[in-house]
């Protein structure tokens, strides 16, 4: 919504684009929804999508395609090598991030394997603002370590800092210090850093950062999957950028970083990853590494089709009426829950609405996965899948600890142009019958643990019959209503 005032004074998001293509959703009685959560073991990423009404799970290669992406998809040049659609999507990431050199991958993840295996030796350290679960792993994998070095504001749940993703550069400078420049794989930055709310950092941090990088000769690595929210959190919360346009901020941002890689699940509403830089060496180490686990170097796993998409998609992420849309609708979730009583991570970021289960459901242990309970609550209570962003989401030490998360999250992801106000109107509701009712909402305990991102395919099962009581619970205040 670009500054349109309400003659009414009430506040909400308008959308600035129109639905031409459409999905039917379902919406199964409370009852089947219990089932179907039991079947999944508790675990949202098992629930099947035709069981599920509103699909907040995540952001990632969910988001609606625009008109011109979609006949973009048409003229995709289909060569093995040396594809004209390469060429277009390489000449568009030149100029919107004035990189030149580009190396496709499959997704974001895939970005990560290259990178790390180019960068991390045993025994290496990965500063870096927050981890992502997939990064951190591949930084793992490599016998590196991952060291957090966010602001103390960051692992605040609710703040006023209005860039809690920010970079605490004496932490950062200390880490370098007391290991030496020569232990540095690389240093991370993360935009809208995922795992603790979808915070952005500040433009003014990212060149410091940049320059403690310089001093110390060691590379600055760019996460850009959730890029879009961040740019439009500069723009409208930085003093400094208030004027700049979403290319001019990107460029800035882009000459901070040696390497910069991207999910397109995410950045570009596509499906695919990219890693971009202007360093031949670096370019030159990682290229190998695509031929051998993505594919020939101009489409490097991602299939023609979604590389068109892609090219326009990045054109539209600079256009400021398109990357607000997301933002927006989260903070007017956000807001709404805040005027209902129930605790969220404040101040609202991008990528979705984040329920603090660490007071939504207070009584629950840590070691009994509160945000994993709440997500499975929310389902069955409403339809709606969440994703856990908490103890569940770590992974045990090699002693077999469970170390407890910062922060337990229950994340509903905003995926981009795709649902309507009505749909996130529906959700507040059913949280807020939610809130009123947590007293009901127990634990969950692990059946099954895979020992690797336990999260995607961990089952669990409820502690008590508390499920069965939320449903009673359902009827008796809504009847016969799905
Ligand atoms: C910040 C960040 N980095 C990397 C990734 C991994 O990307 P992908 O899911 O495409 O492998 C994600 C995915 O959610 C992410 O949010």
């Amino acid at each position: 919504m670009s500054n349109i005032k309400f003659f009414s004074g009430e506040e909400f998001p308008l959308e600035m684009h129109k639905v031409r293509i459409v999905q039917k959703l379902e919406l199964l009685p409370i009852e089947e929804r219990l089932e179907c959560m039991k079947k999944a073991g508790n675990n949202t990423f098992l629930l099947n999508n035709r069981d599920v009404f509103m699909d907040m799970l995540t952001d990632s290669g969910v988001n609606a395609m625009s008109d011109r992406q979609q006949s973009a998809m048409l003229v995709a040049d289909d060569s093995y090598a040396g594809s004209e659609t390469f060429v277009r999507l390489k000449s568009k990431l030149k100029e919107i991030f004035g990189t030149e050199y580009f190396l496709p991958a499959h997704q974001g993840r895939a970005c990560e394997n290259i990178i790390s295996q180019a960068l991390v030796k045993p025994g290496t350290i990965v500063p870096m603002n927050y981890h992502f679960t997939t990064t951190k792993a591949h930084i793992n994998v490599n016998g590196g370590i991952v060291i957090e070095t966010i602001t103390d504001e960051g692992i605040k749940v609710n703040s006023y800092n209005q860039f809690k993703g920010n970079m605490d550069l004496q932490k950062l400078e200390e880490v370098i210090e007391n290991n030496g420049s020569e232990k540095i794989a690389f240093v991370r930055m993360e935009a809208g850093t995922n795992l603790i709310g979808g915070q952005p950092f500040s433009l003014e941090n990212i060149r410091e950062v940049n320059k403690i990088c310089k001093k110390y000769n060691v590379p600055l690595v760019l996460d850009a999957s959730l890029l879009a929210d961040n740019l439009h959190f500069i723009k409208v919360r930085e003093d400094a950028y208030k004027d700049k346009s979403i290319r001019e901020i990107t460029m800035e941002m882009a000459n901070q970083c040696d390497i910069i890689y991207f999910s397109a699940r995410k950045l570009g509403f596509a499906r695919g990853g990219g890693i971009i830089t202007n360093n031949e060496d670096l370019y030159l180490k990682m290229r190998e590494l695509v031929t051998l686990y993505e594919g020939f170097l101009t489409y490097g796993g991602m299939s023609v089709r979604e590389m068109e998409a892609l090219t326009v998609g990045l054109d539209e992420t600079m256009d400021e009426n398109v990357i607000n849309q997301a933002p927006q609708f989260i903070s007017y979730m956000t807001e709404e829950l805040i005027k209902r009583g129930v605790p969220v991570v404040t101040p609202a970021g991008g990528l979705g609405c984040h329920l603090d289960a660490m007071k939504f459901v207070d009584h629950i242990p840590q070691n009994q996965y509160p945000a994993g309970a709440l997500a499975s609550a929310l389902y069955i209570a409403s339809g709606a899948r969440g994703m856990e962003r908490g103890t569940l989401s770590e992974a045990r030490d090699e002693d077999g600890n469970e170390p407890l998360a910062n922060m337990e999250l229950l994340r509903l992801a905003m995926p981009r142009r795709v649902f309507t106000l009505s749909q996130v109107k529906y959700v507040i509701d059913r949280i807020t019958w939610l809130y009123e009712n947590r007293h009901l909402i127990g634990g969950l305990k692990f059946v099954e643990e895979p020992k690797t991102l336990r999260f995607f395919f961990g089952r669990l099962e409820a502690v008590s019959d508390w499920q069965e009581e939320l449903v009673k619970k359902f009827r008796q205040d809504f009847a016969d209503s799905l």
